[in-house]
């Protein structure tokens, strides 16, 4: 039986790729987006492209008529750590505002089943130990307040209407489609692989390291990278899951990557110098975050298989190298 998808923000990074999943395995799949910071050519083909805004509830009421939905996947959202630092209010209120319109024209619309992209960026003052998911929720942004706001708010949808959910707490999403199809293209870019990339490949002059003097071993933030491909097969892992309970999952390799060391990965892939210049720390930034992820390993089978950051960075740096403009070349 073939069925029918609804996802928000799929023209963007990681909605593209998890559109792509649901293509490959024959899902009838309905992107809703603005394509504010999403692009029209990340939509695959086979896809059907609705533009438009949730903050316009007619627009979304159109969208969910058809009915018959299996899913709804959320992913439109503001989405830099450090830009909500700089415009708390907007994040808080469009990212809660959208996300409660959309939940509630779920629950309207009968959709029985909803996926949130949540963040890490829920566990702001995290110490340095993986993160699994009895952590304190504890944002050190308003973009990650924004984010834990729609967790809650998905419980009550749970407890009171019976929509199951499944929230998806990202680390840190790099790489792309190993096809080529598909790839990161955020304008301007403000994520590390990306610009490292374009530094290393003389697209920028240099990039700049925010702060090397956290308490970590060298000095410069920790993340747990993972794959965009890897990210979007556990949304098939978390959605099947969807049929005995609501569920949420930390998704990261367990490993954590410095700033530093990941410069280190681009140079080896890429054999390139990557030049930099040291800058102040950016406001909203943990020192460590990196995911305890056994959850979704032992109950829905999430195998990634892109773990290595070497693996990752290639496939990024194939894409960017071979897309100078991103989707507009
Ligand atoms: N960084 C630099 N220089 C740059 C850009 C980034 O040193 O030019 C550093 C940042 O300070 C941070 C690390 O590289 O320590 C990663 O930064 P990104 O901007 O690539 O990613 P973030 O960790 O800020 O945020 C990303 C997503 C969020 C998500 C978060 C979860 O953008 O949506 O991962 O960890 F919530």
């Amino acid at each position: 039986m073939t069925r029918r998808i609804l996802v928000t923000g799929g023209a963007g990074f990681v909605g593209s790729h998890l559109v792509a999943a649901l293509l490959e395995r024959g899902d009838d799949v309905t992107v809703f987006d603005d394509l504010s910071t999403g692009h029209r050519a990340a939509v695959l083909p086979g896809a059907r492209l609705i533009v438009g805004d949730l903050a316009d509830a007619a627009a979304l009421d159109a969208a969910l008529a058809p009915g018959g939905w299996h899913a709804v996947f959320h992913f439109a959202a503001l989405s830099l750590v450090g830009d909500s630092m700089r415009q708390p209010m907007h994040y808080l209120r469009t990212n809660i505002g959208n996300g409660l319109a959309l939940i509630d024209a779920c629950v309207r619309h009968g959709v029985p089943r909803f996926v949130l992209s949540s963040t890490a960026a829920l566990f702001g003052s995290a110490g340095a130990g993986a993160i699994d998911e009895s952590a304190a929720i504890d944002p050190g942004s308003p973009y990650g307040e924004s984010k834990a706001a729609l967790e809650r708010a998905l419980l009550w949808a749970d407890r009171i209407h019976g929509l199951r959910s499944a929230a998806l707490r990202y680390f840190n999403a790099a790489g792309a489609d190993p096809a080529g199809r598909l790839g990161e293209d955020h304008r301007p870019e403000s994520h590390l692989v990306p610009l490292v990339i374009d530094a290393a490949l003389g697209r920028r002059a240099e990039m700049s390291i925010f702060g090397t003097d956290y308490p970590t071993p060298d000095g410069t933030c920790v993340r747990d990278y993972v794959h965009v491909t890897d990210l979007a097969q556990a949304h098939l892992c978390a959605l099947a899951q969807l049929n005995h309970s609501s569920v949420t999952y930390n998704l990261g390799n367990g490993a954590g990557t410095s700033v530093l060391e990941v410069i280190r990965a681009v140079e080896r892939v890429g054999g390139r110098k990557v030049p930099v210049a040291i800058a102040p720390r950016r406001p909203g930034d943990p020192a460590f975050l990196v995911a305890a992820s056994g959850r979704i390993r032992r109950e829905a089978g999430w195998n990634p298989e892109y773990g290595a950051i070497d693996a990752i960075v290639a496939s990024a740096w194939a894409w960017r190298e071979a897309h100078p403009l991103g989707y507009a070349g």
